[in-house]
């Protein structure tokens, strides 16, 4: 008879699997006492990573047999309390949305215009499905894979090197592979080892999983890799990261590349050579999507040609190149329990509905988004009916849908099942939390809470935004941890300032300290000071985000950030251009005035006259206001919506006040620029006007801020330099009454080194 050790853990009887845990528990412990204890260990590292893995896979087949004294439960040597971060080499990026066959042939046609190609020249995508998992980047040096980090914030993930090296598909050694490879792809879970996985976990008592794609995320992070070793994880390769060399010169060809290098690669993918093409390879991946036995929520359209991605690079977070066309959502009828109001971070009241629990998509959901008192009562943001002007009430029964992600919204109302007794829901002009009245300004679809800083539902998710992971992520201090110190009288954490004195006033009280409470021990409190001294240093960019300033998201805090570059330069900008923003402001006023009296009047508005009288009205603006005011509303992507609200934040004096204490704890560095050695524009600010000829406006933008230049869509004494093609017009005149170096574009291109 064969010895059970050498039967696969697949085809062991229970019998049998008893004996082998008691032989491995056995093995393990006494390898534990030679290495540890005596300093002489009679078996190699991997021997012992096996051992440990054949002993969880045995358990995890059957949870019944697992021992009292399972080596699963004792750690041979600690493991770290989390896993190490690592920064990406190449940023991981996620990827941009398309929900209808219109968003597919646009995104066709922006790439076209990107390139200034012609809508009949060819161009040729990648279609493939998009894989519900996480996403992995595996690092190669000569072959060996080296490390294995999770995707994280897009810069720095975490790493899982130990974890990776348990799933087959993942290959531990390349032959003739690049010097260095980073290999990126999905790791999933099938349907058919998803239910068996979930099977063993309740009857193990254990948690059991929503979907594949947490259990995949579940099972890859685990501290313990001889956990991670049981669970059947799979990896599908798609992209890379940095490279030694080029994998191919197209897409289809470097996934090939990856296949003969041993990566499974997904083989419905398919190379299309128009929309048309993409959408009906689309349609037939979605017809395939029930059989193919792991969950996919899409299909990725990539540009084919490499040297064509590389010219089209990059947006702040997703590559131009390629976009993720979703299925449809789901839907599901159900009854609308009750609406609740929650006030967000910038005051705005957002009606959430509350549902009676249902499934939809094999996921139960219980909220859905109402998004405001429009959108209730029947209507969008410009007035037009929405849902045939059904509006909802308590007591609906509505529909719900849900597309990835995505938080559910409501489809549909059934009038037929509607309450006689239901009113139409009445939405409340004081804010639920604080009682300030809640105001509805022109123009807004949205009503906000007045109270600022004194509501502590506002205060509270600014804190939540602050902690966020594009902003300050601070390890330990997630959203739940805000609300608990939010609240507590001895340790409060009140405004992010507090942060960053939470240890010095934890060490001020000698009795309560956090490491005695419950749910916190010496480790974590720990660990959360040091997390929050981590992030003591911290880029420019993300300070500016985490402020939670209206209209002020990741991509303006970048343009910002690289715009000022330093934290003084930008809050000095803010204030010298204080008095300007007023004007604006008035002039604002004054224009709505003038627009309604003269449809009053039956007549044109002055537009120019009215917006010059406050503007030119005494006393004199100070010119360096001006000035401060036109560059910031002069930088690209920056428009004066987003000016007001970012001046009038710093001018408001209690929030002026905690941004200035906040300021005090932090070394603020200057953005990342990318790398721009040798390039002779860095630092520059350039203004395109008139016809390009060699490559669009957008492309020469993108190029010109890659290089590390600035580019602002108007001509001030902050230009330096004006690149004019033919019929530039008055931006021309400008720069010369100015000063400022102009040139064209062959010698924008030399300059750049493209020509
Ligand atoms: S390409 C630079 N291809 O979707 C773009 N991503 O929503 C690299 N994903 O973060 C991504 N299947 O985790 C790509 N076939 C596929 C994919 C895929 C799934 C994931 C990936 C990405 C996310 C974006």
């Amino acid at each position: 008879m064969r010895p059970a050790e050498n039967i696969a853990v697949e085809e062991l009887t229970e019998g049998q699997a008893r004996a082998e845990l008691a032989r491995l528990a056995n093995a393990i412990a006494r390898a534990n006492r030679t290495y540890h204890t005596e300093d002489a260990p009679e078996i190699s590292d991997a021997a012992y990573d096996a051992l440990k893995r054949r002993n969880a896979a045995i358990e995890s087949r059957f949870p019944r047999l697992k021992r009292a004294d399972s080596p699963s439960d004792q750690i041979g040597a600690t493991p770290s309390e989390t896993f190490a971060k690592l920064r990406h080499a190449v940023r991981m990026l996620s990827l941009a949305n398309a929900f209808d066959d219109a968003d597919v042939t646009d995104f066709d046609a922006r790439i076209r215009s990107f390139l200034n190609l012609p809508a009949d020249a060819p161009l040729a995508y990648t279609a493939e499905p998009k894989i519900d998992g996480l996403s992995l980047s595996l690092r190669y040096e000569n072959g060996d894979l080296i490390q294995a980090v999770t995707r994280g914030d897009g810069e720095t993930g975490e790493n899982v090197t130990q974890n990776a090296r348990t799933i087959a598909d993942i290959p531990q050694r390349l032959t003739s592979a690049p010097e260095i490879l980073e290999v990126r792809g999905e790791v999933y879970m099938s349907h058919a080892d998803f239910e068996a996985l979930n099977v063993r976990q309740a009857e193990a008592g254990a948690k059991t999983f929503a979907n594949p794609r947490n259990a995949a995320a579940g099972s890859l992070r685990q501290l313990d890799a001889t956990i991670t070793a049981a669970r059947p994880l799979k990896f599908f390769a798609y992209a890379w990261g940095e490279t030694s060399e080029p994998l191919a010169t197209t897409q289809m060809g470097a996934v090939a590349r990856l296949a003969d290098l041993g990566f499974s690669t997904n083989p419905l993918t398919t190379l299309c050579n128009t929309p048309d093409e993409m959408l009906e390879t689309y349609a037939r991946i979605e017809t395939q999507r029930a059989d193919l036995g792991y969950d996919i929520d899409g299909v990725v359209y990539k540009v084919d040609d490499l040297a064509l991605q590389a010219r089209l690079g990059f947006r702040a977070t997703t590559p131009r190149w390629a976009i993720a066309h979703k299925f449809p959502a789901e839907l599901a009828w159900t009854r609308l329990e009750k609406i609740e109001i929650q006030v967000g971070r910038t005051g705005a009241l957002s009606p959430v509905a509350r549902l009676h629990p249902v499934t939809v998509g094999g996921v139960v959901v219980s909220n859905a988004t109402l998004h405001n008192e429009d959108y209730i009562a029947g209507r969008d943001s410009k007035g037009a009916e929405i849902r045939d002007a059904k509006d909802i009430r308590i007591g609906d029964w509505v529909q719900v849908y849900r597309a990835g992600d995505v938080i559910p919204k409501i489809a549909n109302v059934d009038l037929s099942r509607r309450p006689d007794s239901s009113q139409p829901y009445d939405f409340p002009t004081k804010c639920p939390e604080c009682g300030s009245d809640a105001i509805r300004e022109e123009g807004d679809s949205v009503r906000r809470c007045s109270g600022g800083l004194i509501c502590p539902a506002q205060a509270v998710e600014k804190l939540k935004h602050f902690v966020s992971r594009a902003a300050f992520d601070i390890e330990g201090l997630g959203a739940k941890q805000v609300e608990m110190f939010f609240v507590d009288d001895l340790l409060p954490i009140r405004e992010p300032a507090d942060i960053f004195t939470l240890e010095a006033r934890d060490a001020a009280n000698p009795l309560q300290k956090l490491k005695n409470r419950d749910g916190w021990g010496e480790t974590s409190a720990t660990n959360l000071f040091r997390a929050i001294d981590e992030k003591r240093q911290i880029p420019l960019n993300r300070v500016i985000f985490a402020l939670g300033i209206r209209h002020v998201g990741e991509v303006a805090a970048q343009d910002l950030a690289r715009h000022y570059g330093n934290w003084a330069a930008l809050t000095a900008a803010i204030d010298a251009a204080r008095p300007a923003e007023q004007r604006h402001e008035q002039a604002e006023t004054a224009l709505r005035a003038e627009r309604q009296t003269a449809q009053n009047e039956g007549r044109r508005a002055r537009i120019t006259e009215t917006r010059n009288a406050v503007w030119e009205a005494d006393p004199p603006l100070p010119q360096p206001a001006i000035e401060a005011w036109n560059d910031l509303i002069g930088i690209d992507g920056i428009g004066a919506t987003l000016a007001v609200s970012l001046i009038s934040a710093f001018h408001q004096p209690a929030e002026r006040a905690s941004i200035d204490r906040l300021a005090a704890h932090l070394r603020i560095e200057e953005v990342s620029r990318p790398a721009t050695d040798g390039s002779l524009v860095a630092g520059k600010t350039v203004v395109f006007t008139g016809t390009l000829e060699k490559m669009t406006r957008a492309e020469a933008k993108a190029r010109a801020e890659a290089l590390g230049a600035k580019v602002a869509g108007s001509v001030s004494a902050k230009t330096d330099l004006l690149v004019a093609g033919p019929g530039a017009g008055s931006k021309a005149k400008k720069a010369t009454e100015l000063g400022v170096e102009t040139i064209d574009e062959d010698a924008w291109l030399a300059l750049i080194g493209a020509a």
